[in-house]
């Protein structure tokens, strides 16, 4: 099969991973900067101030996207830049960066696909209580207004947050990301509804204020449980441990996309939870489960399960000496594909992929090449999968590549390089790698060099 002829082939960054200028044009601090200064926080006390100085470079960047041959950008909008204490008064300044980098992206023939949240919670709202504060959806929509209003002009592809699960949950009960709280299940999860009805909301805004119809989505992480076998007993385990919410509970798929999707937690979690469960008023989930033109994901990995003897799903090692990326993870391509299918077969939306990629350990080499010969291959294999699931009759929409240049790797500093562009932070000069100029042609034929080489 071929990808659809108006397929899209992006790339993704976040502002606070790329921007820099932290200080600029009256933006506020969010709970990243906060982050930052605390000892121990990050690697080498490293942190978002300076970064690739995307907010001064981005026409450069924008241009560079024009030479790969984007067709989109996923970026996200920093709150703090819009609205430097959360809520209230607009800072014209911050809105007008991102109006001109959607113009300056429009002429280049890249479709901007903006985050509203991408983690930089403005500080001044965290002091008012953040995420477990109830008014949270209201300051979210608020923020959102003032966004549709400025761009909506131009931009009709939204993305309301970015992977709820990992703020929430590494942010507010592991400590181990902004704003880096250890607080109890009960308070967890009232949280992770209130980010729930913020995302409602802002669906409810841009439908009500967007100067064009727009075609909204929200990123999840897309937790990914492959078939050991093709086995009608492994892929029904693997389809359950997808949607289980008791052992999969770090990060489970359903808890976080069934209220959205189908407007109800799943029973089982609900009864797994119990008294910590968060309180649902009337219309809560008639708010949160406003309907979407795409379902994105974002997917890295996944787990091997079989049907154990017990009947119930069993998750397995991977084999021995499976080849594995920079960080550490499995390179589990099949992990893309079973995503795409089982979320498709229980949601029914057209897939779009919001983050798929890799570090890798590139540099500049002597000759001037930044050589990721890694990074290629494991696109190729991802993008092949997502193919494949598109051969089968699920409706492939758009990938975006993590990440379109280096940039700052939350608790690890500048550790790992994701981009296909190498950023030098001391000189911040660009380099395209070996990988940008392959995913310039693959981009060219429409998907269809992933199958030559
Ligand atoms: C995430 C975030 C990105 C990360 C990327 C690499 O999924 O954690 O959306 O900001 O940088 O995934 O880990």
């Amino acid at each position: 099969m071929t990808f659809p002829k108006d397929f899209v082939w992006g790339a993704a960054t976040a502002s606070y991973q790329i921007e820099g200028a932290v200080n600029a044009d009256g933006r506020g601090d969010s709970v990243w900067d906060s982050y930052c200064r605390r000892p121990g926080a990050v690697w080498e006390k490293q942190s978002g101030e300076v970064a690739c100085d995307h907010y001064h470079r981005w026409r450069e960047d924008v241009d560079l996207m024009k030479q790969i041959g984007l067709t989109g950008y996923r970026f996200s909008i920093a709150w703090p830049r819009v609205m430097p204490e959360g809520a209230g008064q607009v800072n014209p300044k911050g809105l007008d960066f991102y109006s001109r980098l959607v113009d300056a992206l429009l002429a280049a023939g890249v479709e901007p696909w903006p985050t509203l949240f991408h983690w930089d919670y403005p500080q001044a709202l965290f002091d008012r209580g953040g995420w477990l504060s109830p008014d949270s959806p209201q300051w979210f929509a608020d923020y959102t207004a003032a966004v549709v209003d400025k761009l909506s002009d131009r931009v009709s592809h939204w993305f309301t947050l970015n992977e709820p699960q990992c703020f929430i949950l590494f942010g507010h009960r592991d400590g181990i990301q902004a704003p880096g709280l250890k607080l109890s299940r009960r308070e967890v999860l009232r949280a992770a509804h209130h980010s729930m009805l913020a995302h409602g909301r802002a669906v409810q805004v841009i439908r009500q204020r967007s100067a064009q119809p727009a075609q909204v989505g929200i990123a999840h992480v897309g937790w990914s449980f492959i078939p050991a076998t093709d086995s009608e007993a492994d892929i029904a385990a693997a389809r359950d441990m997808t949607f289980s919410t008791v052992e999969t509970q770090r990060l489970d798929n359903a808890w976080w996309m069934d209220p959205v999707y189908l407007g109800r937690y799943p029973e089982q979690a609900l009864q797994f939870y119990g008294a910590d469960a968060p309180k649902v008023r009337d219309g809560d989930m008639e708010t949160i489960c406003q309907p979407l033109d795409v379902q994105a994901f974002n997917t890295y990995e996944g787990q091997l399960v079989r049907a154990g003897a017990d009947g119930r799903p069993e998750v397995i090692p991977q084999p021995t000496g499976v080849a594995r990326a920079h960080m550490g993870g499995p390179v589990t391509p099949d992990s893309l594909y079973w995503n795409a299918k089982f979320f498709h077969e229980r949601y029914g939306l057209p897939i779009v992929v919001s983050e798929n990629g890799t570090s890798n350990t590139d540099w500049v080499m002597t000759d001037g090449r930044c050589r990721d010969p890694q990074r290629i291959d494991l696109l190729r294999r991802y993008l092949r999968a997502f193919e494949r699931a598109g051969d089968e009759g699920v409706p492939i929409r758009g990938y975006f590549q993590w990440s379109l240049m280096d940039n700052f790797e939350w608790g690890h500093g500048f550790k790992f390089r994701f981009g296909l562009i190498h950023v030098d932070y001391v000189t911040q000069q660009r380099t395209l790698k070996d990988s940008a100029l392959w995913y310039r042609d693959v981009i060219a034929s429409n998907g269809a060099k992933i199958r030559d080489d």
